[in-house]
């Protein structure tokens, strides 16, 4: 009879060892067991960049990277991107379903009141040189926030948590607003609490003289749908940063500004931006096919291509693709948009990138529509971080409240010397 188990056979000692598996895992310190001898360490499993570990039980987010499925809590990503809103899509994705009437009103009301942020935050990042990049901003300035808000340190306090998720959802984009009026030299315009969590965000960014900022509604739901589809990706290198480092039962603003930097590198959110220089430095269609047999010989990647778990098309940037056309009707086109579907489609007719499985990720297409949407290249990681936080927060209130867990701290191969006596520096060997 089949049996979920796995029989293990160790050729050193022929002893055999049966492991359970659960959701088709086994338990990596089940391998402990298997040693030559009693005072031998156990096996371990080795596995760099964690290519086929899971760290942890999750019931956020779900990918099946093969067929192009994305779902926060069971919801498919396309429906919520055309139904729902993106302070609805947070709730869900924190708490798990979807909000009645009564509870998302709650809910955006708790946010909408927590968007200003103290003043002294302000001098803070008056601190920075005139052309500091705003995500380095984002990053030293969210982790700020814990020395504004000590109670952050109970983490184990419910009630703590509660108030710590609407503070951080809410006072991302002000930050994040912030840092780029910094960067560009222009007075900090303030939350205004009468407007959607995107309008009050592009208000922040683009407010003038004028009395009341009046979003756009076309460009204001694009934002919002950006947001829903980047909020949260399950365990990518950024959400994997926040929950190990929010398992020192450090608060959860520190734990987030290294969420943060973890999405500022290029193979990660800072992707975007990325494409987009890339796109500027093709320049035309005529220079494609010398791009691409750059990238072919290994000479730098075709950024915006190719993902760890996405082995098919990226059901975001379906979305975005659909999306990019509502916003050119208000914007007028982007130019970059025929390079970027041009190498797209010579990219998938090529040998290269079929037989890798390379398909075009979230990133390919979201830098050109931001673009479009007035908004800079410099902000584009910064706006990942926005709806992401929404994520981020989630997987750490999973994680703290997930009794198997403790502080994360892998093995190692270790392949270094054995132990040897100190050697006094007039007789060590030369060195060339
Ligand atoms: N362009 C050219 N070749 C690529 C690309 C690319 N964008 N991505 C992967 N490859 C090639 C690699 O050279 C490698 O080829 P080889 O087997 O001949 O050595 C093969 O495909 C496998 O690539 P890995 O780097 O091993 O794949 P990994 O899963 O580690 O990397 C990653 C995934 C980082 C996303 C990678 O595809 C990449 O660098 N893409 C470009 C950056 C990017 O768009 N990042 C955004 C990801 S989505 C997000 O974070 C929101």
């Amino acid at each position: 009879m089949a049996r979920d188990t796995l029989t293990i056979i160790d050729n050193r000692t022929g002893r055999q060892y049966e492991l359970p598996i659960e959701h088709g895992a086994v338990r990596a310190t089940d391998l402990l067991q298997i040693r030559t001898a009693p005072d031998e360490p156990g096996i371990v499993s080795y596995d760099p960049a964690f290519m086929n570990t899971a760290s942890c039980k999750s019931r956020i987010t779900y990918i099946d990277g093969e067929r192009g499925i994305l779902l926060y809590r069971g919801y498919p990503i396309e429906e919520l991107a055309e139904k729902s809103t993106f302070l609805e899509t947070a709730y869900l994705i924190i708490k798990g379903e979807l909000p009645n009437a009564e509870h998302l009103a709650l809910w955006t009301h708790n946010i909408t009141m927590h968007t200003i942020v103290h003043e002294n935050i302000k001098n803070f990042m008056d601190g920075f040189r005139y052309d500091a990049h705003p995500m380095g901003m984002l990053v030293a300035t969210v982790g700020a926030l814990s020395t504004f808000y000590p109670d952050a340190k109970r983490i184990h306090d419910p009630e703590s948590r509660r108030i710590q998720t609407h503070r951080l959802i809410a006072k991302m984009p002000t930050l994040a607003a912030f840092s780029y009026r910094h960067s560009i030299g222009m007075p900090y315009a303030y939350p205004d609490n009468d407007l959607s969590y995107a309008g009050n965000f592009l208000n922040m960014m683009f407010k003038m003289t004028e009395l009341k900022y009046k979003p756009n509604p076309v460009i204001e739901r694009a934002l919002d749908v950006l947001f829903i589809l980047h909020a949260d990706h399950e365990q990518n290198c950024s959400a994997n940063a926040m929950r190990s480092i929010g398992s020192s039962q450090v608060d959860p603003y520190s734990a987030l500004a290294g969420a943060c930097a973890a999405l500022y590198g290029p193979l990660h959110g800072g992707a975007n931006e990325a494409v987009l220089r890339m796109l500027q430095e093709i320049g035309s269609k005529g220079n494609i096919p010398a791009f691409i047999e750059k990238v072919k010989r290994g000479e730098g990647r075709l950024m915006g291509f190719g993902h760890r778990v996405y082995k098919n098309f990226d059901p975001r940037g379906k979305v975005i693709k659909r999306l990019a056309d509502e916003v050119f009707e208000v914007t007028g086109k982007n130019p970059l948009i025929d390079i970027a579907l041009e190498l797209e489609r010579i990219a998938r007719e090529d040998e290269y990138f079929q037989k890798r499985k390379l398909y075009p990720n979230v990133d390919f297409y979201s830098g050109i529509i931001y673009q479009a949407m007035g908004l800079p290249v410099d902000m584009f990681p910064v706006l990942f971080a926005i709806p992401r936080t929404a994520g981020w927060i989630a997987q750490w209130l999973e994680m703290v409240q997930d009794e198997e867990q403790r502080i994360a701290r892998p093995r190692q191969v270790y392949l270094g010397p054995q132990r040897r006596d100190y050697v006094p520096i007039d007789r060590r060997p030369e060195q060339r």
